[in-house]
């Protein structure tokens, strides 16, 4: 299939943002995946489908039709940088969600599947439709300082004491993640515990950390996800790097948190 602007516009914010996830060292070997919500932007024709691989799965029905732009599982998530079309593709699923073929991707690449977490990119993105959220991103990555923290004993395990202390760190982490982070406990990779823990957390939060593993966010592009992890993990930086200096950070005061409500 020949992909319009519009799609290609978006596959180039991913490329830009697998550099940045590359650089932090996010993105060791095939870690962390990115999906695209393309459904409406180019219409899928019975000749786009012909002689491409069609893969059976069952999917919840409101899947019917949608064309995701997906990234590849085991890839590497730096080669998305120069060669898109050989570690990701787009899917086309098909009208009864029994399926999808791959109508674009995956060049010399003859084996390549959609990510492991496919379930929970799916049903994000469901879930993002019926809401009319304009969020068309998924983003999962393993950015360092919050898995970190997703180790500490008190912090990692209590919700309202991690984002207590994220959102002291500075005035724009308050400001940028509002919604604060959902800490998802530890489930298997892939496993749909773990996609059924993200929707559930995105409902309120911009942000879940996968205990122990990662994190996930959701953007109206690449762009916008990759800033929330961003700005979180900034703050997880800046705590952890107190406690390596060997103090407990005094944190903002509740009136200056306050203060900043008029930003919000
Ligand atoms: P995939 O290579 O299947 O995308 O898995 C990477 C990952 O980070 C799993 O959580
Ligand atoms: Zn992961």
């Amino acid at each position: 299939m020949l992909i319009n602007q519009t799609i290609a516009n978006e596959i180039s914010k991913v490329s830009e943002i697998a550099a940045y996830l590359w650089q932090r060292e996010w993105a060791e070997r095939n870690a962390g995946n990115i999906s695209v919500n393309l459904t409406g932007l180019q219409n899928v024709s019975s000749k786009d489908k012909e002689n491409k691989k069609y893969i059976e799965c069952l999917m919840p029905e409101e899947a019917s039709d949608m064309l995701l732009f997906i990234t590849g599982t085991g890839e590497r998530l730096r080669e998305l940088v120069n060669l898109p079309e050989k570690v990701a593709c787009i899917i086309s699923i098909d009208h009864q969600a029994k399926g999808y073929h791959i109508v674009w991707g995956g060049i010399d690449n003859p084996g390549i599947l959609p990510t492991s977490e496919f379930i929970s990119h799916l049903l994000i993105h469901l879930f993002n439709t019926s809401q009319n959220n304009t969020h068309r991103c998924v983003l999962h990555t393993h950015p360092i300082e919050l898995i970190a923290l997703s180790h500490h004993p008190e912090l990692g395990h209590n919700e309202a004491k991690l984002n207590k202390a994220l959102w002291s760190m500075l005035p724009e982490i308050r400001v940028f993640i509002p919604k604060g982070i959902c800490i998802a406990p530890y489930e298997l990779p892939g496993s749909l515990a773990l996609a059924k823990h993200t929707t559930e957390g995105l409902n309120n939060h911009s942000i879940v950390l996968w205990s122990k593993h990662g994190a996930l966010a959701t953007g109206k592009d690449a762009l916008e996800a990759f800033d929330f992890i961003d700005v979180a993990n900034k703050a997880a930086k800046i705590y952890l790097k107190c406690l390596q200096a060997g103090f407990i950070p005094e944190g903002m005061s509740e009136e200056q948190m306050k203060g900043l409500e008029i930003f919000l």
